[in-house]
């Protein structure tokens, strides 16, 4: 089942004159969650959507599964599910219907469709949701949606971008649940997220970058003792000494 994962090397983006990603080199191998971390602006977006294809590196190395995202984007990207940061959905679709579509789109058949959506209805209580359209959902509605979207097709990798936005707590768990079971059957997954005490729970290593670059990439207890953390050491104490450049 488990690909070869993902595999930025040495990437760079400019917007025009802005830098966005400066030689940013990360690996995500199957069965990891990987925390990718960072300041608003710094770069996190960019290397998602570098990563599933909707932008085009300036130089640099991508794969996802092994396969050269530039060069073969549909073949790298069939295992592939993503949450979008700022989703461009059709928002007169049903969700069903939208669901429906996903499921036509990645080629489920309809029965095991059937199965794996009535397990998520439970897991993220959409069962009152299905009928309404994607405009008129909630906020942490929609990201249920999304999030469910992203896991029917059981892709071998997942990226996601800041998918728990506005999840109620009971979502957010059912979630975090649901990641890791994926990660248990090797898939590879990132997620940028600034709910750091999440990504302590969730991820098995993260990568903190800040205009554009990587400043720190490792386990834990590894980018703890970068800063000289102690070992109980909050993440978010950790990230602040690192973004902070070390003041505070
Ligand atoms: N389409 C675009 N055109 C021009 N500049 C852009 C575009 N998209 C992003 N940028 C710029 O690139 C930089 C990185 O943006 P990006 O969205 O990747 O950051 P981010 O780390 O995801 O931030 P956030 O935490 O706020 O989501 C920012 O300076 C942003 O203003
Ligand atoms: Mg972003």
């Amino acid at each position: 089942m488990a690909c070869g994962g993902i595999e930025l090397v040495n990437v760079s983006k400019s917007y025009g004159r802005l830098r966005a990603l400066r030689g940013v080199t990360l690996t995500v191998r199957p069965g990891e969650i990987y925390g990718l971390l960072g300041p608003n602006g710094a770069g996190k977006t960019t290397a998602l959507k570098i990563i599933v294809g909707l932008l085009r590196p300036d130089s640099g190395l991508v794969r996802v599964c092994g396969v050269d995202v530039v060069a073969e984007r549909e073949r790298a990207l069939r295992r592939v599910g993503y949450v979008p940061e700022n989703p461009v959905v059709f928002e007169n679709l049903k969700v069903i219907e939208f669901f429906r579509l996903v499921a036509s789109l990645r080629g489920i058949p309809r029965e095991v469709f059937e199965e794996r959506l009535k397990r998520y209805v439970q897991l993220f209580d959409l069962e009152g949701e299905l009928g309404k359209r994607m405009g008129k959902l909630s906020r942490g509605n929609a990201q249920k949606v999304l999030a469910v979207a992203a896991f029917l097709p059981e892709p071998d990798v997942l990226v996601m971008d800041e998918p728990m936005s506005g999840m109620d707590p009971e979502a957010q768990r059912a979630f975090r649940e649901e990641v890791a079971r994926f990660a248990r059957k090797g898939a590879a997954v990132i997620i940028s997220s600034h709910q750091l005490p999440m990504v302590e729970r969730l991820c098995t290593r993260v990568g903190i970058i800040s205009g554009g670059r990587l400043l720190a990439e490792g386990a834990l207890d590894e980018i703890r003792s970068r800063v000289g953390a102690g070992a109980d050491a909050a993440l978010e104490e950790v990230y602040l000494k690192l973004v902070g450049g070390g003041a505070g």
